[in-house]
């Protein structure tokens, strides 16, 4: 076997290998000590695994479909890749250890954070007061960025295009947070409302940022200039280019390679094999046609599989008190490429 190094996933696999203690370097201004440190990592490590989890979840029915194999690229090949799909990898990822440190936060389960309390009692608009918790955006961002954006260590264009996406994960979290307000007044009369500023469900910060994947931008660069590695000419390059787009915006330097055929010096999986959905009417559109995406686009056809699901019905309740039910079998139709 050949030595593979994980890219994208880097962040997964040194969280899931932990030893995190002597893997990092980190400036730790806001840590108080290991301790701190190695309680801040246990909360990377799970946001970490859900920001894949969302990643699996938003791709599920793509050709490329967030699978753990296809982030691992091979060393010798001299390619560690910058595509859209790793744009969106890091983007996640990196939303994800925010996400849950802030949520921890505010769940006060570290010591040294709390809610941001910055606003409260001001007046934030007509007829609401700034008060409750708010979550504390600006404590996930900062450790978030410190256990995160230390695991790019390189110097190159890939480096400085990996920390933009990570940093527009981050800003995605932000983007997404709404403001959630509770009634005051004489007899619930809400004449005037104390509001405060929370997170959006993890799933809605996956939807923006698979939105913000479809929009991704390639960046222009001379091929050979992406692949060069550590000049700092390189890197000044980039930076210059940087500067015209959003920070909330996904960039990747290559094109993606085909997802459909199976090639292991990619880490490309295939289709093949992969399920889809036959469509009905209540499927959102993109779902309705994944069939097509997974399997014939890609020069497969769809193969039907009857199968058995045995589950519990037919239920009666006998006084008293047990439930008693018979068994049923269904017959499930899946859709299959092959
Ligand atoms: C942080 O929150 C996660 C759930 O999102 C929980 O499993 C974990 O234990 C929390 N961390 C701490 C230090 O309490
Ligand atoms: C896999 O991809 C590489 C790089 O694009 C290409 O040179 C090679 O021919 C591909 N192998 C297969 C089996 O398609």
């Amino acid at each position: 076997m050949e030595k593979q190094i994980i890219l994208t996933s880097m962040v997964l696999f040194m969280y899931c290998h932990l030893n995190l203690a002597s893997s990092w370097t980190v400036d730790n201004f806001l840590m108080t000590g290991p301790k701190a440190f190695l309680t801040y990592a246990s909360s990377v490590r799970i946001g970490a695994r859900r920001g894949i989890q969302e990643c699996k979840h938003q791709f599920g029915l793509e050709k490329w479909n967030c699978p753990e194999g296809t982030l691992q690229l091979s060393t010798h090949s001299g390619l560690r890749r910058a595509t859209k799909e790793t744009s969106f990898v890091h983007a996640i990822s990196a939303a994800g250890v925010m996400y849950t440190l802030t949520k921890n936060c505010s769940m006060g389960d570290f010591e040294n954070c709390g809610c941001d309390d910055s606003r409260i009692g001001q007046t934030g608009g007509r007829g609401w007061i700034w008060g409750g918790c708010s979550d504390n955006v600006a404590f996930g961002d900062k450790i978030s960025k410190q256990f995160v954006d230390a695991l790019e260590g390189g110097q190159d264009s890939r480096a400085a295009v990996n920390l933009h996406n990570n940093e527009a994960g981050r800003l995605a979290i932000k983007a997404t947070m709404r403001r959630a307000c509770k009634c005051h007044g004489v007899s619930g009369s809400c004449s005037i409302q104390s509001c405060w500023m929370q997170l959006a469900e993890f799933r809605e910060v996956g939807n923006y940022l698979k939105m913000k994947y479809v929009q991704a931008k390639k960046l222009d660069m001379d091929k050979r200039t992406a692949r060069a590695g550590n000049s700092a000419v390189n890197r000044g390059d980039i930076t210059h280019t940087l500067r015209n787009i959003a920070r909330t915006e996904l960039i990747y330097l290559e094109d993606s390679p085909n997802y459909c055929v199976k090639n292991q010096s990619l880490g490309v999986q295939g289709t093949e094999g992969r399920e889809c959905l036959k469509g009905n009417k209540n499927m959102p559109k993109r779902d309705r046609k994944s069939c097509r995406r997974l399997c014939f686009e890609c020069g497969f056809r769809v193969a039907e599989k009857r199968i058995n699901v045995v589950s519990t019905c037919n239920c009666k309740f006998h006084w008293c008190c047990t439930v008693k039910c018979e068994k049923c079998t269904q017959v499930v139709t899946k859709y299959y490429c092959v």
